[in-house]
């Protein structure tokens, strides 16, 4: 167990920073506030959530069009967010504590405001004119092709002053670099080294599928899909084979330094190329992000085809990696809670995103049972919320101020935050719950420690038990010290049916480990039939 990495046995929080805590009245979180929290996130001891890592969204200097991922200087801290020292504190902090600080590393595009796009548009004959994607139109008035930005509209924005078109994945204000100057590539990985040497122990990578685009700009097959952006198969404009190469580049990189990590936001609708992105399975990325899973709907069918489907096809020495909510997703609890109790099945989605095999990341807030938010018109930040609206497709209603107590403002900030609080704060706050053994909280707590206290739930392997009734997911956890069976009742029904024979191979007698409806210890025992009640998550250890 010892010798098996952090990343694979660990649990990864995710911080959307100015939304976490603020602390100097601004009403955007900041490192300074996050600092303050980190009792509740690990203090050593099962009254904290006890998780092994953070994740925090961009903390660079950028004008925040897009909630940091449009960076300005990848060099300095974001004044709003705090500085060097208090960065470097925080650093130390979660060390301290055995925790690992994860930084979000855009390296697909900067800020159109980052000084390198502005003197690479200034001119045609600036020497960093190459550091971007600049091309002649088609025609007059014509992009240089037909490939579509992420966020809808052409891909290519029209610059009158230099009269070329440059290329942009995601916003206009984003301009992706040219991968393929190697001076790009140079300062880059220069960047990395930069936070590698100060200490930080890896990178969420995003948009890491997106690096290079087709030499030709040859356009993508027509397809069908839901929106405009899926009407073409992304074959050209996304997932080349080079992305690979500097994955596998920066796993050298990494790799000089003891127990970094870096996890690959892969952005598809082909899992193939998250698993791509893995490369041989030590090679490449330690972990990539499986969107599948996230996109699954509340059915237990849904989610055992997902994680078969992953299991089987990465290489042997890949490690999984699941999530449920992030930033860009609406929020899990209002997501799969639709048509039922979401409360009950927060619960199940808790008790399988940290039992599967694989490393799981949580959405700060999740473990509270937060919603999503609708974010009226004025209060709508996200350009893709304000370009869409009033379809609601903004991704504001996910980042919205933690519920820390029911006083003001959820006890996030002294200020006005920047985004209104979910009103379910009230009830639905960490004061309140931490007072609940029976809550929410309390349960990611359990689940946590639990895993790590059973090396079959952080390292074991995995194994589908098929003999169940179609509304359950149940699955085998096996280490060489032990085994855990997991039972996951996805309908508000109760379900019963004969134990399932590779159960009954593996051993006579299971007692209960956890479960949300009965008591640590009981039976199933020798009994012959298994019951569930509805919504019922149950982990059984073998005798
Ligand atoms: C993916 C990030 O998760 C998203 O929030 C961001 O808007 C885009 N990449 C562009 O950087
Ligand atoms: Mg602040």
């Amino acid at each position: 167990m010892r010798d098996v990495p952090w990343w694979k046995r660990g649990v990864i929080y995710q911080v959307a920073v100015p939304s976490f805590k603020d602390s100097d009245g601004d009403g955007y979180g900041d490192l300074r506030g996050l600092l303050g929290k980190l009792d509740y996130l690990n203090d050593g001891t099962p009254r904290s959530l006890g998780v092994d890592a953070v994740w925090l969204t961009p903390v660079f200097d950028s004008p925040w069009v897009d909630f940091g991922y449009d960076v300005r200087d990848y060099y300095t801290i974001h004044p709003r967010l705090g500085d060097f020292q208090v960065f470097d504190d925080f650093l130390r902090a979660c060390h301290r504590r055995g925790m690992k600080v994860i930084l979000d590393m855009v390296l697909n595009h900067t800020s159109e405001e980052h000084p390198w796009f502005e003197e690479s548009r200034s001119s045609r004959c600036s020497h960093k004119r190459d550091w971007y994607v600049w091309r002649d139109g088609r025609a007059p008035g014509k992009p240089p092709n037909r490939w579509r930005a992420v966020v809808e509209g052409s891909a290519w924005e029209w610059d009158q002053k230099t009269g070329q078109y440059y290329y942009h994945a995601f916003l206009p204000q984003q301009p992706d670099l040219n991968w393929r100057n190697p001076e790009v590539r140079e300062e880059m990985f220069r960047v990395c080294r930069f936070w590698l040497d100060r200490g930080v122990d890896g990178f969420r990578l995003d948009l890491i599928n997106y690096l290079y685009e087709d030499e030709e700009l040859r356009d993508n097959p027509r397809k069908p899909g839901l929106r405009p952006y899926d009407w073409q198969a992304h074959l050209y404009d996304r997932s080349r084979p080079e992305s690979l190469e500097v994955v596998r580049e920066l796993r050298r990189l990494l790799d000089g330094y003891p127990e970094r990590m870096m996890m690959g936001e892969v952005y598809t609708d082909r899992p193939e190329d998250a698993v791509t992105l893995l490369g041989n399975g030590s090679d490449a990325l330690h972990l990539s992000f499986y969107l599948d899973f996230a996109h699954r709907l509340w059915r237990a069918r849904q989610f055992r085809r997902s994680v078969r489907w992953l299991e089987s096809r990465i290489p042997p020495d890949a490690w999984p990696c699941y999530y449920l909510s992030n930033h860009d997703l609406v929020r899990h609890y209002t997501r799969l809670g639709r048509f039922g109790d979401a409360e009950a099945r927060a619960r199940v989605a808790a008790a399988m995103l940290l039992t599967l095999r694989g490393t799981p990341i949580l959405y700060y807030g999740e473990e509270l049972g937060m919603p999503q938010s609708r974010i009226p018109r004025r209060h709508i930040r996200d350009p893709i919320g304000k370009k869409f609206w009033p379809l609601p497709v903004g991704r504001d209603g996910a980042r919205t101020p933690m519920h820390w107590s029911a006083g003001r403002n959820a006890g996030f900030t002294d200020g006005e935050p920047w985004l209104p609080v979910h009103p379910s704060f009230s009830r639905r706050n960490v004061a309140a719950l931490d007072e609940d053994p029976r809550s929410l909280l309390w349960w990611y707590r359990r689940l946590i420690w639990l895993r790590r206290r059973h090396p079959a739930l952080q390292v074991g392997g995995y194994r589908e038990l098929k003999e169940v009734p179609r509304e359950v997911f149940a699955y085998l956890r096996e280490s060489e010290e032990e085994a855990v069976a997991v039972f996951l009742n996805f309908s508000s029904r109760a379900v019963d049916f004969p134990i399932p024979g590779e159960l009954l191979y593996e051993s006579p007698a299971w007692t209960v480990l956890l479960s949300t409806h009965r008591r640590e210890g009981e039976g199933p025992g020798r009994q012959r039939r298994m019951g569930l009640a509805p919504d019922e998550a149950l982990l059984l250890l073998a005798e």
